[in-house]
């Protein structure tokens, strides 16, 4: 989409980011969830709290997509120990990548998917890696263009509900 700006972000965006991350991810989940599972998810993980610890997490970089100033997606990458689960310090993981729904299916996620494969390849990692809930099938369709193949299942909370995670991953060649 013309006029799309890539930005990265400090800790003065941490309400800016709070208010994206509760939105998309309830626009996302919010149909399969209960009200209550979502309550406890968005309430620990999108704290004021915990989005500071993460901005200023030196193994992590958070992107807004801004148009015309407004923020209509934003992806978080996690490196070495920043990473969800460690099975190997040289990898990067995409933790979130998330559109507005008005925006989906315009490119948006692939713009911030080529920013995260840049900072893979600048980084020299070994691969790349991701989890994805297996009923979130946009998205899984949406990697698997970009060459990712899946390689194990994870179990993930979601408040009291225990759902299936598809661990994918695609090798970096420098
Ligand atoms: C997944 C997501 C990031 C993709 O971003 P996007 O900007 O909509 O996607 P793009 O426009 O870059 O589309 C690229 C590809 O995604 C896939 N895709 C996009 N919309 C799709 C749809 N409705 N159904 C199936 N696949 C779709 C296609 O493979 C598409 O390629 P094509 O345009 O050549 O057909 C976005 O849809 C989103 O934010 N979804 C909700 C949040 C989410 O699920 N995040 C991932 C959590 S693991």
């Amino acid at each position: 989409m013309e006029q799309t700006k890539l930005r990265k972000l400090t800790i003065d965006d941490v309400d800016q980011l709070q208010k994206i991350g509760i939105q998309t991810f309830s626009d996302t989940f919010s149909p399969m969830n209960t009200e209550e599972n979502m309550k406890r998810y968005l309430d620990r993980e999108f704290s004021l709290d915990k989005l500071k610890t993460e901005l200023v997490d030196k193994n992590s970089e958070f992107y807004f997509v801004e148009l015309e100033n407004k923020v209509i997606g934003y992806l978080k990458v996690n490196l070495g120990r920043a990473q969800t689960e460690i099975q190997n310090e040289n990898t990067l993981e995409i933790q979130r990548i998330y559109v507005l729904k008005d925006f989906y299916g315009k490119k948006i996620g692939q713009l911030m998917y080529e920013k995260a494969i840049a900072i893979a390849k600048q980084k020299k990692v070994d691969y790349v890696w991701l989890g994805v809930w297996e009923e979130n099938h946009r998205a899984i369709s949406f990697y698997k263009k970009n060459g990712f193949k899946a390689f194990d299942k994870h179990i993930f909370k979601l408040g009291d509900d225990e759902q299936t995670d598809i661990m994918m991953k695609l090798e970096i060649k420098a």
